[in-house]
């Protein structure tokens, strides 16, 4: 047996291609290493979203350097392949700036994996894949073998054409394409018949999803998810992340009506500034976004709404970035996720006049996130006492402990008895932690 160690960074779209690419590999005799120590192959999938990001990645490639010289001494060196979206943007620049690098891939060509390796050994030349090919990789990579745990991810859309100002997506993962129906429809059985019991749906612009469905038709998401939630087995169905463009009005109604569909909605709005939204090119303003929450809320009262901010955009005044306090005052968020505004090359507002200095952006981000924390403590105390189901994940930290999540994606500590991994149990919760919550079973 060979053995590989991947590490993932970035979204969750890089942690199903990781798992994807460990599929591509078993046929050729691979199995997981405990590390990059005794790996065969060391895969980094990278991500390219923010500077800090990116340059993780040439850190890590730095170590990974040493242990291939010490390794080579003993003639065990191990392959090192960068794949993702650092890879699809810098291309042969790493091989340039890490030395030992062995493949470099992006995130449309790793189905190729197996001729890159073998390539890689005939050749003795570093190989360089960032092509965006013709054919859909989805047909070519392995069906689904290996033992998933009760929760997976599936990719049933990639790319975007919205082209944000800020950010480098369009680049990296290439325009907006939808998978037809049928392809996911055998992911998704195969998931299941691994053991998996919720499935979240990832696209970067998940929402956007236009797939041909079985009928000939093109499917919205919402069709998607009523189609999956008809499989046998799924108890639970997440999809992430939207764009508030696209939010349909089939989808609103799919969190009303579908019970596999979980309350819980990640929609990123990134500031609150009119002025800064254009600048975004985020296509929406402010108002557009509060009309369609008070529409979402409606639907489904219970709804935990997520987001993404990123603050000191340039130009961001005092008074723009109030306005992102202003608008997550008001939308009262159960968790989101912030960011200072980190300039990428060849992304428009890399460009632009403004950029905002460093100290400002951390004191904006300090004061965002002050905000967020009071406002996802204020959602999980709101939980306390009450009932909900809970799917059990994963161990604990004590001996009959298991950790599961909540409709809302909360981790709950519950002391299982008799229950195990993959079951749903009836909970109420009893108290409440900085990230997590505990709780008792119903008996
Ligand atoms: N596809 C998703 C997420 C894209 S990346 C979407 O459209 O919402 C995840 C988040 O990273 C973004 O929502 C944004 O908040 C943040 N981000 C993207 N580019 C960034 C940049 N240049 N600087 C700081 N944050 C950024
Ligand atoms: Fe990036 Fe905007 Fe596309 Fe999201 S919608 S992936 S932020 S360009
Ligand atoms: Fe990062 Fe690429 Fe995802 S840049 S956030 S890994 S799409």
């Amino acid at each position: 047996m060979k053995k590989v160690h991947i590490k993932s960074y970035g979204c969750q779209m890089n942690v199903y291609d990781s798992q994807r690419m460990g599929d591509l590999l078993v046929p050729l005799g691979y199995e997981a290493a405990s590390g990059p120590e005794d790996a065969d192959l060391i895969i980094l999938n990278t991500c390219h979203i923010r500077e800090k990001a990116a340059e993780k990645v040439y850190s890590e490639l730095g170590k990974l350097r040493h242990l291939k010289e010490s390794r080579s001494r003993a003639g065990e060196a191990p392959v090192i392949a960068v794949a993702g979206c650092v890879a699809q943007a810098e291309g042969e620049e790493i091989v340039r700036r890490a030395k030992g690098v062995d493949l470099v891939f992006g995130p449309q060509t790793y189905h190729r994996l197996p001729e890159l390796l073998k390539s890689r050994a005939e050749t003795g030349r570093p190989v360089i894949e960032t092509e965006f090919p013709a054919e859909d990789k989805f047909d070519h990579l392995a069906r689904t073998k290996v033992k998933r745990g009760v929760t997976a991810f599936l990719t049933v859309q990639e790319g975007c054409d919205k082209f944000c100002t800020f950010c480098v997506v369009p680049y990296t993962r290439g325009s907006e394409f939808s998978r037809p129906v049928a392809q996911i429809e055998a992911e998704a059985r195969a998931l299941v018949e691994a053991g998996v019991r919720e499935i979240t749906l990832l696209g970067q612009n998940v929402n956007a999803y236009h797939g041909a469905g079985l009928d000939g038709e093109t499917w919205s998401l919402a069709r998607l998810i009523t189609h999956l939630s008809r499989i046998d087995g799924i108890e639970r169905l997440r999809f992430t992340t939207s764009h508030p463009r696209d939010m349909s009005d089939d989808l609103i109604a799919a969190h009303a009506e579908n019970p596999k569909l979980m309350p819980y909605l990640h929609l990123p709005i990134q500031a609150g500034s009119d002025r800064i939204l254009k600048e975004m090119n985020r296509g929406h303003r402010s108002e557009d976004y509060l009309k369609l929450i008070a529409r979402i809320r409606q639907a489904r009262p219970d709804i935990a709404l997520s987001g993404d901010f990123i603050v000191g955009f340039p130009g961001e005044t005092e008074a723009d970035f109030a306005a992102t306090l202003a608008i997550v005052r008001e939308v009262f968020y159960a968790g989101a996720f912030s960011f200072k505004y980190s300039p990428r090359p060849g992304t428009p507002a890399a460009a632009m006049a403004g950029q905002v200095p460093e100290e400002v952006k951390s004191d904006r981000l300090a004061r965002l996130q002050h905000l967020l924390g009071t406002q996802q403590k204020a959602f999980n105390e709101a939980c306390k006492g009450r009932n909900m189901p809970i799917l059990l994940e994963k161990p604990g930290r004590h001996d009959g402990q298991l950790i599961g999540r909540s409709p809302y994606l909360q981790s709950v500590y519950i002391d299982a008895g008799t229950h195990a991994i993959g079951d749903m149990v009836n909970v109420t919760i009893d108290a409440v932690g900085s990230n997590s919550l505990s709780a008792h079973i119903h008996p």
